[in-house]
């Protein structure tokens, strides 16, 4: 029996490309480097299924142009916002993402950025390394304190409860918008609003952990910045698209909000330049589910998805 083709536009992990090719033939860009569109639609006629990330679109004009022969964009995330999954399904392709095997590892980077624009890492880490460290008094760096402060969360998803959870630890008063309500277990005591504005008003701390998606878009403009208590700090570890980065940029500099903690950005890879000059934002290149367990549990996943795709039932991810 012949095996499937699968194409990894990226380098996976290793455990993730071993099983893998123990199963199916795989074209690998040992390279990583990113691919055009004409790469992709180019390599959609030689391949039965393609596993991608976030990096690889699949806008409505690829998808049209993709060959026939490829049958499962078997995605490497939870976020699926980079496929158009109206015009993948009007060309019969599967879609599937790796829900849950993030959660943890993208709530630490969340606490990660909320207790760094908190409490100046940028700052404090820049006066120690460069030696211009010469000044100590009890005034000196003084930030915000997260214990005892509400904590806003805007998508109170998997991801969201899981930060929710690290939150508990820090005595945060957890407050939240979803698009439903979840059950009294899973609050563990969080406080819901019929509104992202109600949440916004009482944010001592906002995150965000809602997906890309077009109502979601812009979501964080000025009039809904404006809406945060001043002094407010604003965690975002889901998508750049949720932040109206210009408007995030007058927020800052009329110290509206006192910091960022920021994952991922409008253009991705390189972020917004305009935002270096801020010492009170915190910045990391979209490293949320970075850590070796979790890039192991995201490949399996997608291959889970692939075996019961391949053996003729529909995977258990499907979007
Ligand atoms: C995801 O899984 O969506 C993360 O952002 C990494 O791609």
């Amino acid at each position: 029996m012949t095996r499937p083709v699968l194409w990894f536009p990226r380098r996976l992990s290793d455990a993730t490309l071993e099983r893998a090719q123990s199963k199916y033939d795989c074209i690998i860009n040992w390279q990583d480097g990113l691919s055009t569109p004409g790469e992709i639609v180019a390599m959609s006629a030689q391949v039965d299924g393609v596993v991608p990330c976030h990096s690889e679109h699949f806008t409505a004009d690829v998808a049209a142009r993709l060959d026939p022969r490829l049958k499962i964009i078997a995605n490497h995330s939870v976020g699926v916002d980079h496929c158009d999954l109206p015009a993948l399904k009007a060309r019969g392709i599967t879609v599937t993402n790796t829900p849950d095997v993030l959660n943890d590892a993208t709530a630490e980077i969340a606490m990660l950025l909320m207790l760094g624009a908190a409490r100046r890492a940028v700052e404090g880490d820049r006066l120690v390394r460069t030696g211009s460290w010469d000044f100590w008094s009890p005034s000196f760096m003084v930030g915000k304190q997260m214990t005892g402060a509400r904590l806003g969360i805007v998508g109170m998803g998997r991801v969201g409860r899981a930060f929710a959870e690290k939150a508990r630890g820090f005595g945060m008063e957890i407050h939240y918008f979803n698009r439903n309500r979840l059950s009294a277990e899973q609050e563990q005591g969080a406080i819901y609003h019929h509104s992202v504005e109600n949440v916004l008003k009482l944010s001592d701390f906002l995150s965000l952990h809602c997906p890309a998606t077009p109502e979601t878009t812009g979501l964080m403009n000025a009039e809904r910045l404006a809406l945060l208590p001043r002094g407010a700090v604003l965690v975002n570890t889901a998508r750049g698209a949720l932040v109206d980065e210009a408007a995030l940029i007058a927020a800052l500099e009329s110290g509206h909000l006192a910091a960022a903690g920021l994952d991922c950005f409008a253009t991705e890879p390189g972020g917004n330049p305009a935002l270096a000059k801020f010492d009170n934002v915190f910045m990391l290149p979209h490293i949320g589910s970075a850590t070796v367990q979790t890039r192991d549990a995201m490949g399996f996943r997608a291959l889970d998805n692939l075996d019961v795709f391949f053996s003729g039932s529909a995977p258990p991810d499907q979007v």
